[in-house]
């Protein structure tokens, strides 16, 4: 689908990393881009910078999300393009000792519950929805209605310990490519998931310097965390080419994630 001022697309966690990062690539092509996001502030900024909207949508609330759509498509029309990069990390064993007390606990299972609302009922929510919106439009040719992305992560294959939450919701986003892709194939719509591996994002603000080294050296080539704009440009590319779909696409410059 050729990215132009025709056209409308609508970027989950829009206001940071990647999903920025995203939205400033596809509204540099033209698109008007509405963003949903929690963080109204950096949001609203980034909104005004490529001449966007702003919803505050939580993505794993129905009402929310059914908010951001229609302001979304009050200022825009009906989006063709639903990027999906809202998402949480998480780091808790499926049952682990206490250090210092030798206490054993079970992964609470309100933390467990918590990601994949976020991560995986919420990417599904807002597909879902925007296809249902997407199937009301005419298709444009061989491009069809629309294009769905979402973002999994490379955690979905090679999660390591403590990653189990998170590598679930998004394996659960993996597992749902294929049936999405056959769902909406007769509609003209098309899906496809990247599996990033590291990008240098707010995502990894807590990290020590150590832990940021140490997930650097399972980098193959280039040897680097991912610059956002390569997620985005790669995001652009999935709705740019017409005959990528039901794909699950790992973008970390090979890297392989071992134990810990
Ligand atoms: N950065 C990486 O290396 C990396 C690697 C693999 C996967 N990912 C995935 O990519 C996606 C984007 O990550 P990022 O690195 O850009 O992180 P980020 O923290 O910079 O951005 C995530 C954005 O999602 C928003 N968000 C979180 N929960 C939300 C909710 N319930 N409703 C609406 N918005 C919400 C946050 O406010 C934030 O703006 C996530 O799904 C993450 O799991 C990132």
């Amino acid at each position: 689908m050729k990215i132009n001022s025709e056209i409308s697309a609508i970027v989950t966690g829009g206001a940071s990393g990647l999903g920025e990062a995203t939205a400033r690539v596809l509204a540099a092509k033209g698109a008007k881009v509405t963003l949903f996001d929690l963080n109204e502030e950096r949001g609203q900024m980034v909104a005004g910078e490529i001449g966007g909207a702003f919803a505050k949508v939580n993505v794993a609330d129905e009402a929310s999300v059914d908010a951001g759509f229609a302001l979304a498509r009050e200022k825009h029309g009906q989006e063709r393009i639903m990027i999906n990069c809202a998402g949480i990390g998480w780091a808790a064993k499926t049952a682990g000792r206490n250090r210092k007390t030798g206490e054993i606990m079970a992964h609470p299972i309100k933390d467990f519950q918590l990601v994949i609302n976020i991560n995986l009922v919420g990417t599904f929510m807002c597909l879902s929805k925007s296809a249902a919106g997407m199937m009301t439009l005419d298709p444009l040719g061989d491009s069809g209605r629309g294009v769905i992305v979402n973002t999994a992560s490379v955690a979905a294959q090679d999660g390591q310990i403590g990653q189990v939450a998170y590598s679930a919701s998004k394996g659960g986003i993996v597992g749902m490519t294929l049936p999405i892709a056959r769902d909406l194939a007769r509609e003209g719509i098309r899906c496809n998931v990247i599996l990033p591996g590291f990008f240098d994002t707010p995502i990894y603000e807590s990290l020590p310097p150590e832990v940021k080294d140490s997930l650097r050296s399972h980098v193959q080539f280039p040897a680097r965390f991912g610059r956002p704009e390569e997620y985005g440009e790669f995001a652009a590319c999935l709705v740019e080419n017409d005959y990528i779909n039901a794909e699950n696409i790992r973008l970390d410059a090979g890297a392989r994630m071992p134990p810990r």
